[in-house]
């Protein structure tokens, strides 16, 4: 067992314990099992907390970002431009579709390099997918700028980022709701997460949105028994939506402290002339810290020390280029920051839970590392 680990669902179960589990005796008892009034319930009070009109409860976020894809209907011989620098699955829902992807290069905040969006467009690109990685949302208001140019269709990977914010024209905006549907991943260790897989889409299109409805649920309306589309069975369980619901009213305290640990991190690591801290000082941003990521010198090394002398567990996110994997091989490409980052990046234990105490000795384990 490690001394700070990387997560720590335990302690948040131990925290909550009784309020799950009242709630899924509430369910059980009632045996709302499937698209009952939990599901939504849970997705009226999303699409109230990221302010947008639909929210439509999925099975994960990457079916999220696939029924996104099918909804505008995506089809063979399309291009989508996308990050290299993501899950896999941002660029997978892309060819379940038939489509390319054409992968670009992130900037020093790992998010999309704006300037490379037009250079990447083409008469076969039909939509922009931009990842808010790590809590962090991409400058939206360039991309649509650039979108409603090109007449392309945005949808947005927020998988990493619910609650994150941008100022456009002075007004605060939550990544995803920018674009035709921002797609989110309540996977058990994102900032909200199920007990299990989990997923939500949101929209302020309503017929995208009865689609997505109609696709989750194998295509048919119940309501009149009517198959509209071929379709899948991607709900989202009724069960985790209302533990779901239960955790969404914490998760504005959740969000403040992972603010918190941000900056004690930021402030304990920022004379470490090896490491480059993701302090990025960008007041338009509101950055909700889905994970802290530094960028550092002999990283491997850290990492092993981090993890055998100190007992502090670490993550590499990702080691190696999206473009890279042979089977997959999206594009034969070499994207220079996507390819620095895969080799300098490391991601620090990042969640509420932790103490003052543990984000201390982390700090200090990184500083003895160096002094060594
Ligand atoms: C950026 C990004 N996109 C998509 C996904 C997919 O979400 P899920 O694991 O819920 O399918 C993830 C999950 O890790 C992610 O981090």
């Amino acid at each position: 067992m490690y001394k700070v680990r990387f997560v720590n669902p335990q302690k948040q179960y131990k925290d909550y314990r009784k309020k799950f589990l009242q709630t899924i005796d509430n369910v059980f008892s009632r045996g709302d099992l499937i698209l009952r009034q939990d599901l939504e319930k849970f997705e009226k009070n999303f699409a109230k907390f990221v302010n947008v009109k639909h929210a439509i409860g999925v099975n994960s976020g990457t079916d999220a970002l696939t029924l996104s894809m099918i909804a505008i209907d995506l089809k063979k011989g399309d291009e989508v431009i996308t990050v290299a620098h993501t899950f896999m699955a941002s660029i997978s829902c892309i060819y379940h579709c038939g489509a390319k992807a054409k992968l670009i290069d992130v900037g020093k905040d790992f998010n999309m390099d704006i300037n490379l969006i037009e250079k990447a467009i083409t008469k076969k690109t039909k939509a922009i997918l931009p990842v808010h990685l790590n809590g962090r949302t991409c400058d939206m208001e360039k991309i649509m700028r650039i979108a409603k140019k090109h007449k392309l269709i945005v949808i947005e990977d927020a998988a990493q980022s619910i609650g994150a914010k941008i100022k456009t024209n002075n007004k605060w905006k939550n990544a995803g709701t920018f674009g035709t549907t921002g797609c989110f991943s309540m996977y058990p260790f994102k900032m909200l997460g199920a007990f299990g897989d989990a997923g939500m889409v949101v929209t302020n299109d309503p017929k995208i949105a009865r689609k997505i409805k109609l696709l989750r649920y194998n295509g048919e309306d119940r309501s009149n028994r009517k198959f509209y589309y071929h379709g899948y069975t991607a709900l989202l369980d009724n069960v985790q939506a209302a533990l779901l619901d239960v955790k969404l009213k914490y998760l504005p305290s959740w969000i403040r402290r992972r603010r918190e640990i941000a900056k004690l991190y930021n402030n304990g690591l920022k004379n470490i002339p090896e490491i480059v801290t993701p302090d990025f000082k960008d007041s338009r941003s509101f950055d909700v810290w889905q994970n802290y990521v530094i960028r550092a010198k002999d990283r491997n090394k850290l990492k092993n020390y981090l993890g055998k002398e100190a007992s502090v567990e670490t993550l590499i996110s990702w080691p190696k280029p999206t473009y890279k994997e042979p089977v997959l091989q999206p594009n034969k490409i070499h994207l220079l920051e996507t390819e620095k980052i895969c080799k300098e990046v490391i991601s620090l234990p990042m969640y509420p839970e932790l103490t003052d105490s543990q984000i201390k000795y982390v700090i200090q384990s990184i500083k003895k590392f160096y002094k060594k």
